[in-house]
Order: C-alpha cells, then sequence, then structure tokens
C-alpha cells in the first residue's frame, strides 16, 4: 500500500514548508514539491498542516487506582487518542506490591493484546523492591524496550515508594540507560495534612488541593533532583503544576544538569476555582497534582515556551463522575484521583498556545511529539516527518471549529475538563504506519493494528550512539 499526501503544510520541530509526503507501505519514503509519483490512496491536503502524529508519554488506561478502574480500556483509550491525532503512547506498567516486574508486564501486556489501535509502549512503575532479586530484574528491563523508571514519591499506602527505593532505583538507571520518572509530591506531609483536614470535617472536593500545596510539589521535585544528581541519573518529573516545580527544574537545567519536565494540557486551563464548583462538580478536576491558583498558568507558559519543560502530556487517567468519582462523595480523599484529556490535547494547545502566538507552531510539536519521541527511545521512527520515519502522520484541518464536549468525545467518560470550548482546528485524517485509522469523524481501523514498541535506552539517539557516520 503506497499513500501520497499532497500539497500539505508540512510542520516539524524544525521545518515549515507546502510539499507532498510519499508513504511506501509503513514509513516514509519520499518528500518532496509536486512528487511525480503514483500512489495506491492520495490524500488532498491542501490548506491543511501535515504534521508527525503525536507522542503522549503519560497516561493510565485500564489502571486500577483508587479502588476502582481508569475507565477507558486500551481500545476506548486508543479511539480517544487517534481522533486527537496521538498515534503513540507510552502507558504506565504498575508493578503491584510483591510482583516481580515479569508478572506486572504479563499483566499489562494482557491489556493491551488484540485491542491496540495506535502503537504503544510502557513506563515501569516500581513500588516494590524489597523481595530479593527486584534490583537485578530491574536492570534487565531496558533491553526489553522498558527504558524508563517511575516512582510515586506521594500516595502514601498505596503506590508511593520511599527515599531508598528511589534512590536505589536512581543508581540502577545510572547503569542501565533508563530515564527516571517522577511524580514529585511530598506524600507523608500530604497524609499528614489530608488526615487533619478530615479530622476537622473538611470533606469537599476543593480539600484535595488545600492538602496538596504546591510547596509539597516543590520540595519532592527539588530532593529528586538533588538524588538524582548523586546517583547520576536522568530524570524526568511529570505533570509539573506549579511555579514551586518549574524553579528547581530551570535551576538543574541552567547547571546542565540531566533534568527533563512535562506538564500537562489541564493544567493550562483548569484551576484551583474548578475544584470549587457546587453539587459534587469539583470531583471532576480531583487530580494530581491538583489545579493550582491562576497565576501558574503562565509559569507553565513561559515554561514551555523557554524548554524549562520539554513535553505536554495528558495524564490521561478518566473516571466516571457518576460511579467512581462518587465513590468520594463524603470524603475527597476517596474520590479517584485523574482527569481525562488524551483526545483534546492538540486542538487545546494549537488553539490557545499556537494560534495565540504563545508558542510556534513549531515548538508546539515539539512539545507533543518530537520531544517525547526523542526522551522515551522512540525518536526519529516517531515524532517527525522524515525520510525512513514511521508514516505515523495528522492531517490537521486549522480552518474547522469544534466545540469541545463529552457529548462528542470517543473516550467512555461522562465529562470533559474543556467541556464547551471553542476551538479552530481539528484532525482530519490520522495515519499509523502509513494505514488511515481515522478519516474525518470515522475510525477506519481494527483493534489489533496499534503494535508495542520497543524502546530505544535512554540518550542513544539524542546523543547521536546510533547514528552511524560514513566518510
Ligand atoms: O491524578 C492523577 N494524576 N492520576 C493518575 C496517577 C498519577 O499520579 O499520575
Ligand atoms: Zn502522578
Ligand atoms: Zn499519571
Amino acid at each position: 500500500m503506497s499513500v501520497l499526501i499532497k500539497g500539505g503544510r508540512i510542520v516539524t520541530a524544525a521545518d515549515d514548508y507546502v510539499g507532498d509526503v510519499f508513504v511506501d507501505g509503513e514509513r516514509i519514503s519520499l518528500l518532496g514539491e509536486s512528487l511525480d509519483v503514483t500512489a495506491d490512496t492520495v490524500v488532498d491536503a491542501t490548506g491543511k498542516l501535515v504534521l508527525p502524529g503525536l507522542v503522549d508519554p503519560h497516561t493510565h488506561l485500564d489502571m486500577p487506582f483508587g479502588g476502582t478502574t481508569t475507565i477507558d480500556d486500551v481500545t476506548s483509550g486508543h479511539t480517544a487518542a487517534a481522533f486527537g491525532g496521538t498515534t503513540c503512547h507510552v502507558d504506565f506498567c504498575i508493578q503491584a506490591h510483591g510482583q516481580t516486574f515479569a508478572e506486572a508486564l504479563g499483566d499489562w501486556h494482557a491489556k493491551r493484546d488484540g485491542k491496540a489501535i495506535i502503537d504503544m509502549g510502557f513506563h515501569i512503575a516500581v513500588t516494590d523492591l524489597s523481595e530479593p532479586g527486584r534490583l537485578e530484574e530491574l536492570a534487565t528491563l531496558p533491553a526489553q524496550g522498558i527504558t524508563s523508571y517511575k516512582l510515586f514519591m506521594a500516595y502514601k499506602g498505596a503506590l508511593m515508594v520511599d527515599d531508598e527505593t528511589l534512590f536505589r532505583t536512581m543508581e540502577v538507571a545510572a547503569n542501565t540507560g533508563a530515564l527516571v520518572m517522577v511524580h514529585a509530591e511530598n506524600g507523608d506531609a500530604i497524609d499528614v495534612l489530608v488526615k487533619e483536614a478530615l479530622a476537622a470535617g473538611n470533606t469537599a472536593p476543593h480539600f484535595h488541593a488545600l492538602t496538596r500545596p504546591p510547596e509539597t510539589e516543590g520540595e519532592a521535585t527539588n530532593r529528586a533532583i538533588q538524588l538524582a544528581r548523586v546517583a547520576g541519573a536522568p530524570l524526568y518529573v511529570v505533570h509539573v503544576s506549579c511555579k514551586e516545580s518549574v524553579e528547581p527544574i530551570q535551576l538543574a537545567r541552567e547547571k546542565g544538569w540531566d533534568v527533563w519536565g512535562e506538564t500537562c494540557t489541564q493544567y493550562f486551563f483548569v484551576d484551583y476555582s474548578f475544584l470549587e464548583r457546587p453539587n459534587f462538580e469539583g470531583a471532576k478536576y480531583v487530580y494530581t497534582p491538583p489545579p493550582r491558583a491562576k497565576e501558574n498558568q503562565d509559569v507553565l507558559w513561559n515554561a514551555v515556551r523557554t524548554d524549562t519543560l520539554s513535553a505536554i502530556s495528558t495524564d490521561h487517567c478518566a473516571f466516571l463522575w457518576d460511579g467512581q468519582k462518587t465513590l468520594g462523595k463524603d470524603d475527597f480523599s476517596k474520590i479517584p484521583n485523574g482527569g481525562p484529556g488524551l483526545e483534546n490535547r492538540l486542538q487545546m494547545i494549537h488553539e490557545f498556545g499556537a494560534r495565540t502566538g504563545r508558542i510556534s507552531l513549531n515548538r508546539m510539536v515539539e512539545l507533543l511529539a518530537t520531544n517525547p519521541a526523542k526522551l522515551f527511545g522512540l525518536y526519529p521512527r516517531k515524532g517527525t516527518i522524515a525520510v525512513g520515519s514511521d508514516a505515523d502522520i495528522v492531517v490537521f484541518d486549522p480552518e474547522k471549529k469544534v466545540t469541545i464536549s463529552a457529548k462528542t468525545q470517543h473516550s467512555k467518560v461522562d465529562y470533559n475538563l474543556y467541556e464547551g470550548t471553542e476551538v479552530t482546528g481539528t484532525p482530519e485524517t490520522v495515519l499509523l504506519r502509513g494505514q488511515v485509522l481515522v478519516d474525518g469523524d470515522e475510525l477506519v481501523a481494527e483493534p489489533g493494528i496499534g503494535q508495542f514498541v520497543r524502546r530505544a535506552k535512554f540518550g542513544e539517539e539524542l546523543r547521536g550512539a546510533r547514528v552511524e557516520l560514513t566518510a
């Protein structure tokens, strides 16, 4: 099968030109002006943007959490992702206490077997190194294409690890070519604040934010940075939400340390006041870190513009408002933490980032596709439009007006964080490895088409270790 995408404005992290893309099989094989080739399928992209398929480095599909399981499984999550222009993601495989990593990976592979519509990889979330042999097993994972270790510094009594586990994992990463990812919040202090709030009878959703002040995020971010420095491991801080954690990342990067940070779409648009919405509606915005005071939104835009933060993910972790979030009707600490967003990342960042001029189109592509691909060992197969790259391509209509709504979304969740937001610009056609996934309003692909991606070790592409040069 061959596909010719004709006359679109091709935008990558580095380029912006009008041209044609010729796809032969699964890869891009030719780029140029007015290509003189015949193809099985021709897509007229005149007036459209032609973007690399987006890469989401942070999602939670079919994940048991907070006494329930996220509502989007691999198929519904991938459908939402595909309509949003995301063609590859890296999900969290969570090690249950006592489990080997092989057992955890077996469980997570079973969730995707025959169900995947886009390509995906796994980060391993380390929760328990207490059994003999775990550190040694952890060291074998990068060679299997699992090249990032995730640690939760919060969620005490559930996913949280102590500093010894964090530090030992960092030491392994320093030797195996894995990138360490941290959920940076001080889980011990938060646990005390939550107990105190409940004892005082403060049970409403907005106490979720009041018991997780930004300083607890800043402290943990700084602690992780300093420990990673001692261990010699590269560090990626997930879902940065506020000035208190942007600042230590900025400082570390100014010093040239191997530290990167990500924020998520929702932190630009949802602020603390959403948690105070009446009739338990505030529960829709109970995710962690919580929505912050509005002034943090400008801090985050500035951070993504200046490369203090290098990626925007969704942290898609969807729970029904009616039936799952309501588990915490009388106690905010029992509201499952997480929010949806896999489908709307490109629409929202294009509208409020690129169209307003806060960031360029090139930077938008870099934040949503190229940098996640580079940091997580997927580049240049994913994250760009280049000869030899996978033909993961989004033909994006920059003029089409859409009103975002739960009524028209593809996720199974019963609300949308951006309900009623009007955007101009939306994906029109989405290809995965040369096959059309989305054609207008229609999902063309069948579950099973998505593949598992074995990722390269950290820095192999970034530092050129895989690039062969000849005279
Ligand atoms: O509230 C959130 N973010 N839920 C997902 C788990 C995590 O902390 O990323
Ligand atoms: Zn987290
Ligand atoms: Zn998450």
